[in-house]
């Protein structure tokens, strides 16, 4: 079996408060604590791995803080480039109820040097876990030598190079520009990434799904769009879907993107040796499915860690109904 290896550029030091409710300004009093590492691409190697899916999880880590893996879950499927510096910490307030307020420190800059040596062990990792997919998830932080955000150019031609395709998650000024950079096969993003990527809000389905069809004019194969409550849509040049799954409850909607990306990703990678140079056909209708139940799993889970996808809820997969109404409306970043 094929595997993935993921790649999280800014890991990150997790702390989730359980509250009663969230009051601004007060003392508020937690009844619950959990604090382990994290960062997207960790989420979907972990959640890869639950699934019994060879993976690898690259990420660079502050040499202070090398001990934090000593605390994290299944270690052994991280692969580390230890840098200067320290880790940072996301702290995530969680109401009865499952309204979550995030509070996030910025991603710490990495040099030249230290960029270099995570693409080279990235590139390794392929081979390693015959990756289908090297995935690039969450933020981005800048080039310490050059101000810049990390150049992932290297890093995507040497993977397009393998053989392996190139799934991205992450937002904002990254997320605009290697969607345009023909480097890219499959992009996650959800309602308000997707509206601020083609500079309109989304309303239907429908403006959902002709979003998502720009993007594969721009050369995405895949667009994966998430729309929280609303589901999600699999969109190719050929083909689309939607596809829902009913949450058996709602308690943390953190890390719910990252689990629909591994449940797409766990229906993407071929069982049996393939020719060499052919990329595996994807299911587009498949994949959905599993990325749907997966994401409705998550948000019923007080952390972003997924024990078991045994339980995960039955998923519904149609052809998108473009008048549907969504639930939220978008917002759109101004400047
Ligand atoms: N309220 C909900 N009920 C059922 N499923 C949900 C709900 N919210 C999210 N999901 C599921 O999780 C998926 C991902 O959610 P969402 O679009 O909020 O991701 P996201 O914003 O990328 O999250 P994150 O970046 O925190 O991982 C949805 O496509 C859906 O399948
Ligand atoms: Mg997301």
């Amino acid at each position: 079996m094929s595997g993935v290896v993921t790649l999280t550029p800014a890991p990150v030091l997790d702390r989730t408060y359980l509250v009663r409710s969230l009051a601004h300004g007060k003392v508020n009093r937690s009844y619950e604590v959990h604090e382990y590492m994290s960062g997207k691409g960790l989420n979907v190697a972990r959640t890869l791995h639950v699934a019994r899916v060879p993976v690898a999880g690259v990420l660079p880590i502050g040499r202070d803080d090398e001990h934090l893996l000593f605390r994290t879950p299944y270690p052994h499927i991280l692969r580390i480039v230890p840098v200067l510096g320290r880790i940072r910490v996301n702290t995530a307030i969680v109401e009865d109820g499952g309204r979550t307020t995030n509070v996030n420190q910025s991603a710490i800059p990495i040099s030249t040097a230290d960029w270099q040596r995570v693409v080279d062990l990235t590139i390794e990792q392929l081979v390693e876990t015959d990756a289908d997919w090297m995935v690039v998830s969450g933020t981005h932080p800048f080039d310490s030598d050059t101000g810049e955000y990390l150049d992932m150019t290297q890093l995507f031609e040497r993977t397009r190079e393998a053989g392996v395709r190139v799934a991205l998650d992450t937002s904002g000024v990254p997320l605009e520009r290697l969607t345009r950079s023909g480097l890219v096969n499959l992009i996650k993003p959800n309602a308000d990434e997707l509206a601020n990527l083609v500079g309109r809000n989304l309303h239907t389905v429908g403006d959902a799904l002709e979003a998502g069809r720009e993007l594969n004019a721009l050369g995405v194969e895949v667009a994966l769009v998430s729309l929280g409550a609303d589901g999600a849509l699999a969109i190719t040049a050929e083909e689309a879907y939607w596809g829902a799954a009913v949450a058996p409850q709602l308690v943390n909607t953190t890390g719910a993107g990252d689990a629909t990306l591994a449940g797409f990703l766990a229906d993407s990678i071929a069982d049996e040796p393939r020719p060499s140079g052919a990329l595996p056909r994807l299911d587009l209708q498949h994949a959905l499915a599993t990325a749907v139940s997966w994401g409705a799993l998550a948000v019923s889970l007080p952390t972003t860690l997924i024990t078991s996808i045994a339980d995960a809820p039955t998923p519904i997969v149609e052809i998108p109904d473009a008048k549907r109404e969504l639930l939220e409306t978008t917002h759109l970043v101004v400047g």
